[in-house]
C-alpha cells in the first residue's frame, strides 16, 4: 500500500490533542513514521499507541532549546533521519495589553513563536542531509486578523507566519520547504476553553459557527489534510505560502 507520504519521516508537536493528533494519524495513515511528541508526555504515547506501527511518543517541551534538540535527535536515531516538522504545539492566553502580564506575555511568545524557531533549527541539518524537507506551521487567523483581547496570541500568530516565509527563503536553495496554514476556529479543547470562558458559552460556540460561510467550526481533520498536502510532494513548488483554511471567515466583510 502506498501514501502520499509513503517513507517520510515527521515529527509532530502539540501531537497529544486536537489539530496535532489528528496531523500525526494522518501522515501515519498516508505512510510516514511518525513522533508524536507533546508536553504531556502521556497524550503523546496515547497518540503514538493509537497510531500503532513505528510510531514514537515522546516528552519534549517546545520552548525549550535542549528539549527541541533531544526530540529531534530521538527522531532522527529511531527513524535514521527527518523529512518534516510540523510545528503545531500552541497555548492560547485571553487578554488585551492592559490585562496580560510579562509573565503571560513571555509564555505566549515563548510557545507559539519562539519554539518555531528552536524546534525548526534542531531539525534543519537534518532536512539538509536529506536534500530537502518541509518545515510546516500551524498559524492562525490571527497572524492577518486582529481579535479582540487576544493580543498575545495574535502577535505570536503573526510572527509564525512571518517566521514560516525567512524559513522558506533561508532554505530554498537547499531545498527546503516552509508552509504554514492559517485555520479558521476548529473544534478541539483548545477552542472549548475560549467558549468555557465566555459569559454564555453554548451562544459563543453559536456564534462562531454561525461567522463561518461554510456554517460549521473547523475540524481538526480539515488542517491535516492541508498539511498532508503541503508535506506530500503534490506541494514540491509550494513554499512560503500562507494557507487559510478557515471555511470562508476571512474571505470578505458578511458571509452569514
Ligand atoms: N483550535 C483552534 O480554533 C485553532 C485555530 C487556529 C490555530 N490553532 C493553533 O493550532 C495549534 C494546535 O491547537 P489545538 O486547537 O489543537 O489545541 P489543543 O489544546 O487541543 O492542543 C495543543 C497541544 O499543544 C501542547 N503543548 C502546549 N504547550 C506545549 C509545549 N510547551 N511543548 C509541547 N507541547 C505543548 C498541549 O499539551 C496540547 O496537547 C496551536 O498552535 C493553536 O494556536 C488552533
Amino acid at each position: 500500500m502506498s501514501g502520499r507520504l509513503e517513507g517520510k519521516v515527521a515529527l509532530v508537536t502539540g501531537a497529544g490533542s486536537g489539530i496535532g493528533k489528528e496531523t500525526a494519524k494522518r501522515f501515519a495513515a498516508e505512510g510516514a513514521h511518525v513522533a508524536a511528541a507533546d508536553l504531556n508526555g502521556d497524550s503523546a504515547r496515547a497518540t503514538a499507541a493509537e497510531l500503532g506501527g513505528d510510531a514514537i511518543g515522546l516528552e519534549m517541551d517546545v520552548t525549550s532549546a535542549a528539549s527541541a534538540q533531544a526530540a529531534v535527535e530521538a527522531v532522527v536515531a529511531t527513524f535514521g533521519g527527518l523529512d518534516t516538522v510540523v510545528n503545531n504545539a500552541g497555548v492560547t492566553i485571553v487578554g488585551s495589553i492592559m490585562e496580560l502580564t510579562e509573565e503571560l506575555w513571555d509564555k505566549e511568545l515563548n510557545t507559539n513563536l519562539k519554539s518555531i524557531f528552536l524546534v525548526s533549527r534542531a531539525a534543519w541539518p537534518h532536512l539538509e542531509k536529506r536534500g530537502g524537507g518541509s518545515i510546516l506551521v500551524t498559524a492562525s487567523i490571527c497572524a492577518t486578523h486582529a481579535l479582540q483581547n487576544d493580543a498575545a496570541y495574535c502577535a505570536s500568530k503573526a510572527g509564525a507566519a512571518m517566521l514560516t516565509q525567512c524559513m522558506a527563503l533561508d532554505g530554498a536553495k537547499a531545498g527546503i520547504r516552509a508552509n504554514c496554514v492559517l485555520p479558521g476556529f476548529i473544534d478541539t479543547p483548545m477552542i472549548h476553553g475560549y467558549f468555557n470562558d465566555q459569559p454564555d458559552p453554548a451562544a459563543s460556540r453559536k456564534g462562531a459557527e454561525s461567522m463561518h460561510p461554510l456554517g460549521r467550526l473547523g475540524t481538526p481533520r480539515d488542517i491535516a489534510d492541508a498539511f498532508v498536502y503541503l508535506a506530500s510532494d503534490d506541494a514540491k513548488w509550494v513554499t512560503g505560502t500562507r494557507l487559510v483554511v478557515d471555511g470562508g471567515l476571512t474571505t470578505g466583510l458578511w458571509g452569514g
